[in-house]
């Protein structure tokens, strides 16, 4: 046996129960009431929790975006995800026009599979559909990425046409499809008002992009898939009529589902005021305080069913492009190594269980996108595993962070419990604070299904 880690606590959606668990080549080999000290390493996990890796399954490594690139490159994210417990990312790739979706994972992969130190997958952000580049969309599941996304915002957006032909698509061959829901209409003619009034703070990126601005885009994406009878999920859910959509649309049988994200369930759109208003914008932005309190029920009732990162940071001078105009910021914050930290504490504080936070962070996520072999302590699955000690109180802060970015929206909060040790495929790859993995350990998750759940 190469690992035995004794006397923690396990913890599943369903059950909370103290075992030891058993680890030989990457896999969990055994679960016991007492599985003796066998083993190369044998870790003594009393008064701690032993949980499944996190899977964050949005975010945006290297990214293209508003003239520069997200700051983390799948090195740096997959560090940071391993230190804050999470050892599955899932990244967007985004389509070139003219590009098949398994080129474009190709070319994505080039870059990452040298670089990673988590697992990870992909999910193809399409573009374009046009001259049978549709049908690609098959070519890619058979090539194990079973997950796609559409914008209905950003110059990379698609129209509602071309949502719908995806959704149709990915319907005939077993695949998800996500979405970013916002109207960029009303955004555009927002944006153009405020600009020529002189209101080009952060506050006015909040502002051309209020609640409505999503509800509207969540209820029309909703009418789409339920039109088509197919399947969606709707990423980084921010907005209370969005989070009321859903409710009807699963009320009535539909298969919608729903993420968001800690940056939603902490933040309002007060952050906008302050002085560096401009780090705290990403799209959807934070959300008025009814929202945030609506999306804690939504978890509580069921409603959202993942939680993920949308992990896109951008360092300090180019958030500063736009101290004089909100629409030259780039959108996106950090995150990655902050959801699990963040769900756990609330489970610790008893605002979620922990069988919850597990669910939502891990569980689900590997079900509803087919990674088959995580998203749980159980024998047969990857040996993903985190080491949590509820009784470590920890402050975030930029320095203690593993990410390239220089700030972190997440600077001063603080957590109750903090992950003790990350192992990746049974490999430890970080402890007490300190990264402990490697460049190019992460592997390519082949997926055969999306939508499972
Ligand atoms: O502001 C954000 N979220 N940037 C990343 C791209 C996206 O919308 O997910
Ligand atoms: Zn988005
Ligand atoms: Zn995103
Ligand atoms: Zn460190």
């Amino acid at each position: 046996m190469d690992l035995i880690i004794k006397n923690g606590t396990i913890v599943s959606p369903t059950a909370t129960f103290k075992a030891d668990v058993c680890v030989d080549n990457g896999k969990i080999v055994a679960i016991t009431a007492d599985a003796g000290t066998d083993a190369d390493k044998v870790v003594d996990a009393s008064g701690k929790m032993v949980l499944p890796g996190a899977i964050d399954a949005h975010t945006h490594l290297a990214m293209p975006f508003g003239g520069t690139i997200s700051s983390d490159d799948y090195y740096a994210g997959t560090r940071a995800a391993a230190c804050g417990g999470t050892t599955t990312v899932f990244d967007f790739i985004l389509q070139d026009f003219g590009e098949t979706m398994v080129d474009a994972i190709k070319r994505r992969d080039a870059l990452c599979a040298p670089d990673a130190a988590v697992d990870y997958a992909f999910h193809v952000a399409v573009k374009d559909v046009s001259n049978g580049l549709i049908d690609t969309i098959e070519d890619a599941v058979n090539y194990g990425v079973s997950s796609f996304k559409v914008f209905m915002v950003y110059d990379f957006g698609v129209t509602d046409g071309v949502f719908y032909k995806v959704l149709e698509k990915a319907k005939s061959c077993g695949a998800m499809i996500s979405v970013h829901a916002e109207n960029k209409q009303l955004i555009d003619v927002l944006t153009e008002r405020y600009l020529s009034e002189g209101k080009t703070s952060a506050w006015y990126h909040y502002m051309s992009r209020p609640e409505f601005v999503e509800g509207e885009a969540d209820i029309r994406a909703i009418q789409l898939a339920k039109s088509l009878d197919s399947k969606l999920y709707i990423v980084h859910l921010a907005n209370k009529e969005g989070v009321q959509a859903v409710e009807r649309a699963r009320n009535e049988g539909y298969q919608i589902y729903a993420e968001t994200c800690p940056q939603y369930l902490e933040f309002t759109s007060e952050v906008y005021k302050r002085a560096d208003g401009r780090n705290f914008v990403c799209s959807p932005p934070m959300k008025g305080e009814e929202s945030r309190l609506a999306l804690w029920e939504a978890i509580k009732k069921g409603l959202i069913t993942t939680i993920a990162t949308d992990h896109c940071p951008f360092r300090s001078y180019e958030k500063d492009w736009g101290k004089d105009d909100f629409t030259k910021i780039p959108n996106g914050c950090a995150g990655i190594e902050n959801m699990y930290p963040y769900m756990l504490s609330a489970a610790n504080e008893g605002k979620i269980t922990f069988n919850k936070a597990v669910e939502l962070c891990s569980y689900n996520p590997a079900k509803i996108f087919g990674c088959d072999a995580k998203g749980a302590i159980e024998v047969g699955k990857d040996a993903d595993i985190v080491i949590y000690d509820p009784t470590k109180d920890f402050t975030i802060t930029n320095d203690k962070m593993h990410s390239d970015c220089d700030h972190t929206i997440w600077e001063g909060i603080k957590v109750k419990g903090y992950p003790e040790a990350t192992y990746s495929r049974g490999k430890l790859v970080f402890k007490d604070g300190e990264f402990l993995g490697e460049r190019g350990w992460g592997k390519f998750i082949k997926r055969s299904s999306s939508g499972n759940l």
